[in-house]
């Protein structure tokens, strides 16, 4: 291809800022962009949708030898949709994602069917097919029949989130819509099927997740990111999950430096492992008097304990509930035991239950002073 040097035109300044844009990155495409990938070669539809797919997940190098091997088996269309599952499975055997080869089965046996073999031209036919999404359908018709779509995988997104300094995580979908919005704009009305190809390179070669070559990249002059120094910051992560909040009130019944201790169900959190009484629904009064078959003598609500799990935290409510003399009910010592503060725990503890019984004798070590 003939090394073109373009310029900007300027019909308003909008226009030619957004051109300027594409201009630098068509130019740097020139002397930078990849234009011998097996899948440029004898390039038509049917080839760049193929190799899309593959690339969707996988780097270039890895693809390569895969991308030849698919099309010595299935040069065509027809070819691949009249295979069986289990033969195009075996070509992309160690590509992973295998749900894309399947899709890809699919979406051939559909252009036969519903397209005479023809790969469609139409964005809105070829997003109807299985696997295809918005930038993959517009990475396909631009690069295969020069059409005007934007692409927007993830080596673009990370170019567009820097340039324009779009902040947040891409998944959410205000921040997708400012990466479309600019993808849109920036895409150049000719010479789209280099332009697409060059804004791909340009995110896998140059404007990499970590330590991008900004001093060598076209669009560095008006990057935001860049003028900033916050080029680490885009594009914004995903958000930790917020965890649910559940609450539970324990018990630390205390009676002659002992503390009543009961052991938890093997099924469910800390399954096995003795633990301090939860009150549940039930008042202080009537736990009292049915578990321990006496009232309390004092009680003394401590400060919350946050404990955090993998998938919730929970807010534990310590209650000290003092007894003077013994209880009326004699403990079950298999199920539940009163442990004598200065013994060796009866077996495994919780964290927090640990933490509080070791409070729990600081407290009563002063009380005895
Ligand atoms: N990643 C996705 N599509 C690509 C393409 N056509 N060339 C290089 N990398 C890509």
């Amino acid at each position: 291809m003939a090394a073109t040097q373009w310029t900007a035109s300027s019909k308003s300044r909008e226009a030619s800022a957004v051109s300027e844009f594409a201009v630098r990155v068509l130019n740097w495409y020139e002397s930078h962009g990849r234009k011998d990938l097996p899948w440029q070669r004898d390039a038509n539809a049917y080839r760049v949708w193929v190799s899309e797919i593959m690339l969707q997940q996988t780097q270039v190098q890895t693809v390569i030898p895969y991308f030849e091997n698919f099309m010595r088996r299935f040069p065509n269309v027809a070819d691949l949709a009249s295979a069986e599952q289990d033969e195009v499975l075996s070509c992309w055997s160690g590509l992973g994602y295998y749900a894309r080869a399947r899709n890809l089965h699919k979406a051939a046996r559909k252009i036969c069917s519903d397209h005479n073999a023809g790969f469609p031209e139409s964005i809105d036919e070829v997003m109807a097919l299985p696997g295809i999404g918005r930038s993959t359908a517009g990475a396909i018709l631009s690069l295969s029949f020069g059409q005007r779509h934007a692409i927007l995988d993830g080596n673009v997104k990370r170019v567009l989130a820097r340039h324009d300094a779009i902040a947040g995580w891409p998944g959410n979908s205000k921040v997708q819509s400012a990466l479309w919005e600019s993808a849109e704009r920036n895409t150049p009305e000719l010479r789209v099927a280099d332009y697409t190809q060059a804004i791909m390179d340009l995110g896998a070669t140059l404007c990499t997740r970590s330590k991008p070559s900004c001093t060598a990249c076209p669009v560095s002059k008006d990057c935001v990111a860049y003028e900033q120094g916050t080029i680490r910051h885009f594009p914004g992560r995903k958000p930790k999950a917020t965890k649910p909040l559940r609450a539970t009130t324990m018990l630390l019944a205390s009676m002659d430096g002992k503390v009543y201790l009961e052991r938890r169900p093997e099924a469910g959190i800390w399954g096995g492992l003795w633990s301090l009484p939860e009150l549940g629904d039930r008042s202080l009064q009537d736990w009292c008097d049915r578990e321990l078959g006496a009232a309390a003598d004092e009680t003394e609500p401590w400060a919350v304990l946050r404990h955090s799990f993998s998938h919730f935290d929970l807010d534990i409510q310590p209650i000290v509930v003092r007894m003077n003399s013994g209880p009326g009910k004699v403990c079950d010592a298999d199920e539940r035991i009163w442990h004598k503060l200065d013994d060796a725990p009866p077996g495994g503890l919780a964290a927090p239950v640990k933490k509080l019984i070791e409070q729990l004798k600081k407290s009563e070590d002063v009380t005895h002073c």
